[in-house]
């Protein structure tokens, strides 16, 4: 098949939602539509979670939350769909936020009785700052949830962006008869089923056919009703207008009883965007280039505790990644290959030969890749757009025990280079900081650096809510603000300055009084002082 086949054959999107509206569930279905999994009958059975690939790690199966993000694939309809699944816990945003520049677009769903939350908000930022295509998946309809046209107006206003329905309920909970299709115009009748993947469908070419009336009752005028409020009320969808991120195409169904999810994977496979071009510091890279580029955008270490091995997930962008091929690791200017690169296809790992732009591939590394790491077929260039984010908590790490400190560096140093959380170092008594989005990754340090290191520490608590990057217009400037600040400045792993605040008002206070220093709300320095993006919502 010719590179440009490949590459439109491809979709690689992430579900995303505040925890328990569905995401597992949604997945686990479209999975089982592309055959990926097979006990229809059993997917929301321990045995397919257990199985689930998203099952990496000890500490997640422990606390029974999706910590770590993984990536499935399967072949939908003549398409390679890679879906990435992100964890839906919010002390885990980081994680999700850098998914999210791995992907060509994104799913969300937003369960209809509590309408969108908090995490859903800030999802929704990291989609619009990089314009990610976004569709809405209406959850839960089998249960007493907001009306429509109210969960409509919410979506809009919280999310910040224009909605387009492209299916519409009738009705919901007890009463829920089933959807019907705007955009192909064709109505599924509800009938709670959680094995079976086929529904009833039937084609209404016009809404005025007397079958809507045998079926529905007199829901059918309420149907026909709120159909000429709609394609009165919005404008008619357009795909460019989804593909530029500025329309969000809404769907709505029951994850859980497997409805409405044939209609969202089929729109979204006519209308999801095929890999794009992604920008570098150099030049856009076009997917179909010859030669080979992508990134690494995640990190799972320790998968097996006997080896050392870490799994580096990388993000073809362009050409073909072909296995055992030398490539150019850009950071380290030196060529590396992979003996034994693998993909994700039906839940299983694979050994490939060759990726194409929009698979993600998992590399064997011995610690030479770092998130945000480039490599390419010769060329010089370093992807951009996967920054570090700002983190919120802040605590000191002490080792406990002074024969393990050496472990206890090591396994730090490793953990944040995974992207767990964020390590600063202060030249005042060499103190080291670690940052993070949420409390629950401390645990996840503490337990990762005692099971898998062997090094006992202490975390303490700092009093600092706020960090950012700063920079100046030249070094003297730059020095003359650090110089009696030591206890509020720290290094970042590429030893770039980093001010820590104890306040929003302080931070807010320190940057007015010193208009010549930049503070930067993410390690790229891209989005501006004052919207911090990792303090919004
Ligand atoms: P998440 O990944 O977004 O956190 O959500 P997940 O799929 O795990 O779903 C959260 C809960 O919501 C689960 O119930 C799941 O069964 C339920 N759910 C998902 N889709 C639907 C739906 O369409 N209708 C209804 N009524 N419920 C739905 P649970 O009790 O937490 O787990 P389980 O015991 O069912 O596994």
């Amino acid at each position: 098949m010719k590179l440009s086949q490949e590459i439109n054959k491809r979709r690689t999107f992430a579900i995303i939602s505040h925890p328990d509206a569905g995401k597992t569930t949604l997945t686990e279905k479209l999975l089982l539509f592309g055959g990926g999994i097979r006990e229809a009958g059993a997917v929301k059975s321990n045995k397919i979670r257990k199985t689930a690939v998203s099952d990496f790690m000890e500490i997640e199966k422990q606390r029974g939350i999706s910590v770590a993000t993984a990536v499935m694939s399967f072949e939908y309809d003549g398409r390679l769909i890679n879906i990435l699944d992100t964890p839906g816990h919010k002390d885990f945003a980081e994680d999700t936020y850098r998914t999210l520049t791995a992907v060509d677009s994104v799913i969300l769903v937003v369960d209809c009785v509590k309408g969108v939350e908090e995490q859903t908000e800030k999802l929704m930022q990291v989609c619009r700052m990089r314009n990610t295509p976004v569709i809405i998946f209406v959850n839960k309809l089998d249960r007493e949830g907001k009306r429509p046209l109210e969960l409509m107006d919410e979506l809009a206003l919280k999310l910040d962006i224009a909605v387009r329905p492209l299916s519409w309920p009738i009705n919901m909970g007890q009463q829920f008869k089933g959807v019907y299709n705007l955009h192909e115009k064709n109505l599924s009748l509800f009938r709670p089923a959680k094995t079976q993947i086929e529904q009833d469908r039937l084609l209404i070419e016009d809404l005025t056919d007397p079958r809507l009336d045998g079926m529905l009752g007199s829901d059918a005028a309420a149907l026909r009703e709120d159909v000429e409020l709609i394609e009165g009320v919005f404008e008619p969808f357009r795909v460019e207008d989804y593909r530029s991120g500025s329309v969000a195409p809404v769907f709505f169904g029951s994850a859980l009883n497997n409805f409405g999810v044939r209609e969202l994977l089929e729109t979204f496979l006519q209308i999801a965007p095929p890999p794009a071009s992604r920008a570098s510091d150099k030049r856009e890279i076009a997917p179909d280039e010859d030669r080979f580029s992508g990134f690494i955008f995640k990190i799972h270490a320790n998968l097996d505790p006997r080896h050392r091995d870490r799994i580096a997930f990388l993000r073809v962008c362009s050409g073909t990644f072909r296995r055992d091929k030398p490539f150019l690791h850009v950071r380290q200017r030196k060529n590396v290959r992979f003996s034994t690169p693998y993909n994700f296809m039906a839940q299983r790992k694979n050994v490939i030969d060759e990726a194409f732009p929009g698979d993600v591939i998992g590399l064997y590394d011995r610690g030479d890749l770092k998130i945000g790491d480039t490599l390419t077929e010769g060329e010089s260039f370093t992807f951009q757009g996967i920054p570090a984010f700002a983190p919120e908590i802040f605590k000191e790490l002490v080792s406990t025990d002074p024969l393990r400190s050496k472990q206890l560096d090591k396994g730090i140093r490793e953990l944040t280079e995974e992207g767990v959380a964020q390590l600063f170092t202060q030249e005042v008594g060499n103190r080291k900081i670690v940052g993070t989005v949420g409390e629950l990754q401390f645990d996840v340090i503490r337990y990762r650096l005692e099971h898998e290191y062997g090094a006992a520490c202490r975390l303490e608590p700092l009093d600092f809510s706020r960090a950012c990057w700063i920079t100046a217009a030249t070094p003297a400037l730059l020095r003359e603000f650090t110089r009696f600040r030591e206890r509020q400045i720290g290094y970042d792993r590429d030893r770039n300055p980093v001010y820590f605040g104890e306040s929003e008002w302080m931070l807010r206070a320190t940057m007015q009084a010193h208009p010549h220093i930049t503070f930067h709300f993410t390690s790229e320095f891209t989005t501006q002082a004052g919207q911090p993006l990792a303090a919004a919502g």
